[in-house]
C-alpha cells in the first residue's frame, strides 16, 4: 500500500536520479528525449500520479503537491540545461564562421568562407593577350625569353645593322637616358635587342619568343601609346629558309586567331631583316568578308618579320655561312585592340574599371 512517507522518498529520488541524467546531456536531441523518459506520459512519475488515487483525501492533496514541486523543479532543471547548451552552440558557430578581417586587409590569405559577391578582379586585357600568345607559341615548340627594357645603343640599334647616324633609326622615335655618354643608353624602342642578347649567347639553335614592355617618343592617340607591349619571335638553326617563316607564321595564326584563319607577306624592309616583309592576318572582326575594322580589305597588318640579316649574325658572333633564320614581331597592345574592335587604344592605359571588366 502506499503511504505518503513512501511518495516523499520516491519523489526525492526520481528527482535526484532525474537531475543526474538531465546533467549529464551533451546535445540538444539527447535533451529531448531524457526529459521525456522522466516526464512524459510513460514516466515513473507519471505513474506515481496514477497511484495517488489509492490515498486518502487529506494525504492526497499533500502528495499531489509533493509530485508537482518534483515535477516543476525538474523541468526547471532541463530548461537550465537546454539554455546552457544553446549557448554552447551558438559560441560554436561565432568560432567556426568568424572571418579573419585583418587577413583579407594584408591580402595574405583568402578568408576562410567563399563569398560570392566579393569580386575579385582580373587580369588586365593587354596581360591576358600576351599570355595566350605565349601559350600557343609554347604549344608550337617556343620558348620564352625576356631582356631588360634599358638598353645601350649598341644592343637597341647597332647590332641590328644600324650604326650611328644610320637613317633607319628615325624608324623608332627614341627616349634617351641621362646615362653614359649622350644617347648612349635609351629605353628599348623594340623587343629585338632581347634577340640580339640571345644571339650573343650563342645557344644554338634558338626557337624563342620574347614579348615585353617597349618605349617610343610618340603622343598618346587612337592607335599609338608611347608605352606598349610587343612580342618577338626568332628561329636561328641550320637551313632554315624564308619558306619556314611563312609556315610558322601561319600555323601561329591559325592556333591563336582559330580555324580558317590566314596569314599573307608583303615586301617590307627592315635593317635587321633581308628580305623583310610585313604580315597580314584575316580580319577577325569580319573574318575576311571586309569591315571597317579592316577598311573592307579583309586583312589586318599584324607586324614585320624576315630573315635575319647576315651582318646580325656577323655582330652577335654567329656563323651566317652555317646558320641562317628568320624573326618576327608584332604589337600585344594593337592586337588586343583589333580583337576587341576597340576604338581608342588609350583606354588600355586609362584604368577605368568600367571600360577594363569587360574582358
Ligand atoms: N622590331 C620591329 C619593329 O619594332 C619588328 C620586327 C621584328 C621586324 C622582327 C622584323 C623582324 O618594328
Amino acid at each position: 500500500m502506499t503511504d505518503i512517507q513512501t511518495i516523499r522518498s520516491t519523489l526525492a529520488n526520481l528527482r535526484s536520479d532525474g537531475e543526474t541524467r538531465l546533467g549529464g546531456v551533451a546535445d540538444l536531441e539527447t535533451l529531448a528525449e531524457v526529459e521525456r523518459s522522466i516526464l512524459g506520459k510513460r514516466s515513473a512519475l507519471a505513474g506515481l500520479g496514477a497511484a495517488l488515487k489509492d490515498l486518502a483525501g487529506s494525504e492526497r492533496a499533500e502528495a499531489g503537491q509533493a509530485l508537482q514541486q518534483t515535477r516543476q523543479a525538474l523541468s526547471d532543471f532541463a530548461r537550465q540545461v537546454r539554455d546552457e547548451l544553446d549557448r554552447r552552440d551558438a559560441e560554436r558557430r561565432l568560432v567556426e564562421e568568424r572571418l579573419d578581417l585583418s587577413e583579407i586587409a594584408c591580402g595574405s590569405r583568402r578568408p576562410p568562407l567563399a563569398a560570392s559577391s566579393r569580386s575579385a578582379g582580373h587580369l588586365h586585357l593587354v596581360t591576358q593577350t600576351r599570355d595566350e600568345l605565349e601559350e600557343t607559341f609554347i604549344s608550337m615548340g617556343f620558348d620564352v625569353v625576356e631582356g631588360p627594357e634599358v638598353e645601350t645603343d649598341w644592343y637597341n640599334f647597332e647590332a641590328l645593322n644600324m650604326p650611328p647616324d644610320h637613317p633607319a633609326r628615325g624608324m623608332w622615335d627614341t627616349l634617351y637616358l641621362r646615362l653614359g655618354s649622350p644617347e648612349t643608353v635609351l629605353l628599348r624602342t623594340h623587343t629585338s635587342p632581347v634577340q640580339v642578347r640571345l644571339m650573343s649567347k650563342g645557344d644554338l639553335p634558338i626557337y624563342s619568343v620574347m614579348p615585353g614592355r617597349c618605349y617610343r617618343r610618340d603622343t598618346p592617340d587612337a592607335r599609338h601609346l608611347p608605352v606598349f607591349h610587343q612580342i618577338e619571335g626568332l628561329v636561328v638553326d641550320e637551313g632554315i629558309t624564308f619558306g619556314d617563316m611563312a609556315g610558322v607564321i601561319e600555323v601561329f595564326t591559325e592556333a591563336f586567331f582559330g580555324e580558317g584563319m590566314h596569314s599573307r607577306l608583303r615586301p617590307s624592309f627592315f635593317p635587321f631583316t633581308e628580305p623583310s616583309a610585313e604580315f597580314e592576318v584575316t580580319c577577325p572582326i569580319c573574318a575576311g568578308a571586309g569591315c571597317r575594322t579592316c577598311s573592307g580589305s579583309g586583312w589586318i597588318e599584324l607586324g614585320g618579320c624576315g630573315m635575319v640579316d647576315p651582318n646580325v649574325f656577323t655582330a652577335t658572333g654567329i656563323d651566317p655561312e652555317r646558320y641562317s633564320g628568320f624573326a618576327f614581331g608584332f604589337g600585344i597592345d594593337r592586337l588586343a585592340q583589333v580583337r576587341t574592335s576597340l576604338a581608342d587604344m588609350r583606354a588600355l592605359l586609362d584604368n577605368d574599371v568600367r571600360f577594363l571588366s569587360q574582358f
